[in-house]
């Protein structure tokens, strides 16, 4: 939360002189005092809401991330809160961390035209790139100070008297305790995948070997020289299974219930020379960038 002008006796100055600490950084807020959140919020809301309302913000993604930046630089608007359940902003690029996992929206679309990367290391970017570019803008646009992580939000009812949203939130590892906070609006842009669905297979409760979900890959499995088994075909696995095959002795069976359809398309590196003449030469990457929608578009209709 932010100090706002003219508005001293609000959860901002608290929060921000005592609580700071704990909103620092990626992972590091696993002990945010959300006692103190609600009670703070819910003084700031019902005293000082005319001049400031509230909004609350559930899921840091990239939807969570764009809407905090929007609501700063479009709006001047700081009196929000984003609600995060895990430890990290960043959503399905926090998550899937598997061998192979990249966007296949071209690197350049996949991000926000206000903040335009002439960095991007190739035309599909991996992983750790695109992460890294939405927590560099999450840290640009301190939205870490906005953020409660590990909280998530399980309800909102409007409250017709005080024309606010009353907004249930409870501690990921915290025990099943739920408090409120009040917002004027409340955004929600918790995604769709940000819950694996792992099918119920018979057997696996029993099966004694490492198995686990492609958007939570255990890093710790050594899958040189195993039979891995693969239930599915669709986009997480078409990334990753060419991974495993280029593992040293493993083998994959892979289980695929319907065929897929697969678009043509091929990643390539951005030289040195590109890159340098994208972040130098005026409009050269505002036009590249339009250049790119175009031919994507001519590509996936
Ligand atoms: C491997 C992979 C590659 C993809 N590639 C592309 C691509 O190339 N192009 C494309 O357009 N799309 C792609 N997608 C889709 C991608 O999910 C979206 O583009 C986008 O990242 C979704 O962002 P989001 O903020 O809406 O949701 P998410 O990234 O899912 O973020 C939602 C956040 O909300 C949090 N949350 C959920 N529920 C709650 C709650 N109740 N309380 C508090 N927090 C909560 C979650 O922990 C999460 O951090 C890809 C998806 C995957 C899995
Ligand atoms: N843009 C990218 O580069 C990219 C990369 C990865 C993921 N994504 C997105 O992320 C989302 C999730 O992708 P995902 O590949 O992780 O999941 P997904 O698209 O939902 O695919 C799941 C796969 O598992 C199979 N499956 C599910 N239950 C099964 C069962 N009981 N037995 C056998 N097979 C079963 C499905 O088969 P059926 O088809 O027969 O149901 C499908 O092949 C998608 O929206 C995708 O577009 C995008």
């Amino acid at each position: 939360m932010e100090e706002r002008p003219g508005n001293k006796h609000t959860t901002s100055s608290r929060l921000s002189s005592s609580k700071s600490a704990q909103y620092g950084h990626a992972g590091q807020a696993a002990a945010v005092d959300v006692g103190h959140v609600v009670q703070g919020m819910a003084s700031q809301a019902g005293s000082s809401s005319r001049l400031s309302p509230h909004v609350v913000i559930i899921g840091g993604g990239l939807g969570g991330i764009a809407c905090g930046i929007a609501l700063k630089t479009q709006l001047d608007f700081h009196n929000f809160t984003i609600y995060e359940k895990a430890a990290e902003l960043g959503g399905t690029w926090r998550d899937n961390t598997y061998p192979g996992s990249a966007c296949d929206t071209p690197s350049h679309w996949y991000s926000l035209s206000t903040e335009l990367n002439p960095d991007w290391s190739t035309t599909l970017a991996p992983q750790p790139e695109l992460l890294a570019y939405w927590l560099s803008l999450a840290r640009k646009y301190d939205l870490y100070k906005h953020t409660v992580f590990n909280t998530s939000v399980v309800a909102a009812t409007w409250n017709a008297g005080r024309h606010e949203y009353e907004v249930f939130v409870t501690e990921e590892q915290g025990g099943a305790e739920r408090r409120s906070v009040w917002a004027r609006a409340v955004v929600s842009v918790v995604g769709i995948l940000s819950e694996p669905y792992t099918p119920d297979i018979k057997g696996l409760s029993t099966f004694t070997g490492p198995h686990f979900h492609s958007a939570r890959w255990d890093h710790g499995v050594d899958v040189r020289g195993k039979k891995v088994v693969v239930v599915g075909n669709g986009a997480s696995a078409a990334q990753f299974v060419p991974c495993l095959l280029r593992s040293a002795g493993t083998q994959v069976v892979q289980f695929c219930r319907l065929p897929n359809w697969y678009l043509y398309g091929s990643r390539a590196d951005y030289s040195p020379r590109r890159r340098w003449v994208l972040a130098k030469v005026p409009l050269a990457l505002r036009l590249y960038r339009l250049w790119v929608l175009l031919v994507s578009t001519a590509y996936n209709p």
